[in-house]
Order: structure tokens, then sequence, then C-alpha cells
């Protein structure tokens, strides 16, 4: 018993010497500040009070707290380079993105450099992008902070699997619909240039009988039936088996369709796009926009080839099209059988009443390349606002339900 409680004594003077030799060492800062405070204030007793409790709390807190100024500033940090960072908005670092976009909130900053405040859990949030979301991540977060999600690529490419990231990311930056910050590559507009989609619950307006002269005109004299661009000759989608069952039902009714680029026998020079465009805008009925993943609502700007170059567009993709097209103005080849697909062109090609109909949203709609800045002011906004403490709890089957499967 009495050897017990020597045992116990010396513990306890040891862990004494040590915390007390600790306080001398953490706290001297701490304290010259505090000293200098006292000797202007009358009030010296109280505050000696206070700064002993301090000292105590501050003791058994094993780590020195670095803090943070107050500022109005909402600072973000992108925490890795994704390469499709390079054109994008984002890519410039500091205010003038905020400013160059007359955003109703301006008062953020851009950063790569994970040092200029000391310490990562001082950013008002970071932006991590799913082109290397295997990076290392942060150690430590703090509750005021938003980690972002942030991707332009497709669920089905970049899958991510890890329950690490359930309850984890606040917000989310993407293609996908239902994101906090909506990134699509179009936008639709009615004819006031009032956006009206993308949307989950797009109502679209019932299409006129006729369609404008000037789309009657321009649609008039093509003569091949259908084109396609493509470079990467075999996507996860497998796009290519889907084009070529097309291809050949087509030999039927004597139709082809022209492949530009590395997987087919036209050429197309990357810096002369533009004029490539306008070549199926005069020539070509149908124009193949398959997307090289399938993943919910990941549709690119593959149809907008298609939509603003007077061409129907052929899709193929993991997307509900109901949401980006209006109801008779493509065909949809995940949905339909090739025969089936070249049956509706050959009947289009082949009479024009029908082959116009494709056109009538022409009466409503218009369709553009979306444009980035909104996004960017939209972060900015966010960040503004106050932080719920929240994350998305389910978010890998939000992400990419289909892909994991365990
Ligand atoms: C921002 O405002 C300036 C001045 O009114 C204008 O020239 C500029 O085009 C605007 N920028 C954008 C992206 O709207
Ligand atoms: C466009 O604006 C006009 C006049 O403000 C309005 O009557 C009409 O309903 C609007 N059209 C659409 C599609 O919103
Ligand atoms: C696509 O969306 C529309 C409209 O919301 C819905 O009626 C339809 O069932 C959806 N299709 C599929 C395959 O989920
Ligand atoms: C972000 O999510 C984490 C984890 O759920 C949470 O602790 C934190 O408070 C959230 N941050 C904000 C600003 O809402």
């Amino acid at each position: 018993m009495p050897r017990t409680f020597q045992t116990v004594s010396i513990f306890m003077y040891v862990i004494l010497i040590v915390l007390f030799i600790r306080s001398l060492v953490v706290n001297r800062n701490v304290e010259v500040i505090e000293i200098e405070y006292l000797l202007r204030r009358p009030s010296a007793k109280i505050q000696r009070e206070l700064m002993i409790q301090k000292r105590v709390v501050s003791i058994f807190s094993m780590k020195k707290k670095l803090k943070r100024l107050p500022t109005d500033y909402k600072y973000i940090l992108k925490w890795t380079k994704a390469f499709s960072h390079y054109s994008s908005l984002i890519y410039k670092n500091g205010q003038q993105v905020f400013l160059d976009n007359n955003c109703t909130f301006n008062n953020c900053y851009l950063t790569n450099n994970k040092g200029i405040l000391m310490d990562v859990t001082f950013f008002d949030a970071i932006l991590f992008d799913v082109e290397n979301n295997w990076d290392s991540h942060p150690l430590e977060r703090s509750q005021y902070q938003r980690f972002i999600f942030v991707a332009t690529e497709s669920a089905h490419n970049f899958p991510i699997c890890s329950n690490l990231f359930e309850d984890y990311y606040n917000l989310t930056w993407t293609y996908k619909l239902d994101s906090d910050i909506k990134n699509t590559y179009l936008t639709i507009t009615d004819k006031n240039g009032t956006v009206v989609g993308p949307k989950r619950d797009m109502q679209w307006i019932e299409a006129d009988e006729n369609i404008p002269e000037d789309v009657k005109q321009k649609i008039k004299y093509k003569k091949k039936a259908a084109a396609w661009f493509v470079s990467n000759c075999n996507a996860k989608s497998k796009r290519r088996i889907i084009a070529d069952a097309i291809k050949i039902e087509l030999l039927k009714y004597n139709l082809d369709i022209d492949i530009y680029g590395y997987c087919g026998q036209m050429i197309c020079p990357r810096d002369q796009f533009q004029e490539c465009l306008k070549i199926i805008e005069e020539e070509y009925y149908f124009y193949l926009s398959f997307e090289n993943s399938l993943a919910e609502d990941y549709v690119t700007e593959k149809i907008l080839h298609a939509l603003m170059y007077y061409t129907v567009p052929i899709v193929y993709g993991g997307a509900n099209y109901s949401r980006f097209l209006p109801p008779g103005s493509y065909i949809n080849a995940k949905e339909l059988q090739a025969e089936e697909v070249a049956k509706l062109m050959n009947k289009a090609i082949t009479n024009s009443n029908i082959y116009e109909t494709y056109f009538r949203w022409h009466n409503h709609y218009s369709y553009r390349e979306a444009y980035e800045g909104t996004n960017v002011c939209e972060l900015c906004k966010i960040l503004n606002s106050p932080p719920t403490f929240t994350a998305k709890v389910n978010f890998r089957k939000w992400w990419n339900e289909a892909t994991c499967k365990k």
C-alpha cells in the first residue's frame, strides 16, 4: 500500500514538472503580450486571474493553436492542379476573376499556395478536383471551412469508392444537375434570353408545327447522312461498337457515317475545328454526339456542335436526355437498336417534312456554351453565407452509384 502511494506521488511530481516546463515554453508569447496589457489596465487583479485560468487551459490542450486574424476575405485553396483547370477561369490566382465577372460578392481570393495562411485549416474553402482525388488530403480541417468537390470529368472515368469520402465534402461543384454549384457544359435559354435549363424537371414548351424560315433555308441543302468527330477510339463507353453497328445498318439505305479524326478516314485539323463545324452545318443531316463515358447528367459540348450548327444530334450517353434536349429534337442511340436508328435517319433524310420536325425547338429555345463566370460568382456567394456544418452523407452513392459495386 505505501509503496503504491509513493509511486503515484512520484509520478504526479513528474507530471507537474513537465507541465510547468511546458507552460514556460508554450506560453511565453502569450505572457509577454498579456503583461504589457496588464500594465495598461487598472483592473489588474481580475486580469491576472483570467490569465492564470487561460494558462491552465492552454497547458492541457497539448497543442499550440495558431490564430487567423479576422478578415473580410474568403481564401480559397486549390488543393491540386487538375488538368481541366488549365482552360478554366479558376486557373488564375487572386481576386481578379471575381472582379472581372462583376460578381455580387467579390471578396474571394484563389490560390494554389498552401502556405500563404500559415495553416491549411485557415482557408475558408479547399477545392478538391476529382482528377486527383487520390492525392493526399489535409490531415486536419476546421469546422468553419468548406471542402468542395469539383468535377468536370465523368464519374464513370473517375469513380470514388473509398468510404473516407462519405460525410466529407461540404459542397459539390460538378456537371451533375443537383450539384450545389452546377457546372454544365451548355445553357438553354428561352426566346427572352432567360436561362431555363438544363435541369432535372425540365418543362418543355410544346413545339409549334412550323419551323422558322431561316432554319428551313439552312437545312435545305444538306446531302450527307452523318458525321462523327472522334479522337479517342476506345473510350470506356464503348461508343465505337454502337457507331459501327449503325454504320452497318445504314448500308442498307446506301448511307454512311463520315468519321473525322484519328479513328476515321476524314481529317479536320484541331485548329480548324470551327471551319469543320461549318461544313457540318452545310452538308450533314446528323451528327453523332457520343460521350466517352456513361454517367448521369454527363452531357458535354458534343451536343452543342449539333444544335448550334443546324444538325440533328444522335446521342449516346448515361444522361436522361429529357433534361437537356426538347422532345423530338434528337435520336437516342442508347435506347434504340442500331437498326431503328438507321431507319429513323433514312426516314428523315428522304422526307424533308420529317427532317424539319427535328428543328421545331428553334421556335422556343436557344442553346449556347455555358459561361463559367456564373459559377465562379456562385462560389464566392456561397462562401459568404453562414456555414451549415454539414457534409454530403451519401457521397459515393450520389457521385457514382453505378460504378462502385461491393
Ligand atoms: C463587367 O462590367 C463591366 C463594366 O460595366 C463590363 O464592361 C463587363 O463586360 C462586365 N463583365 C462581365 C463578364 O459581365
Ligand atoms: C417573354 O417576355 C414577354 C414580355 O415580357 C412575355 O409576354 C413572354 O411570356 C415571355 N416569354 C417567355 C418564353 O418567357
Ligand atoms: C427521364 O426523365 C423524364 C422526365 O423527368 C422521366 O419521365 C423519365 O422516366 C426518365 N427516364 C429514365 C429512363 O429515367
Ligand atoms: C463540413 O463538413 C464537416 C464534416 O461533416 C463539418 O464538420 C463541418 O462543420 C462542415 N463545414 C461547414 C462550413 O459547414
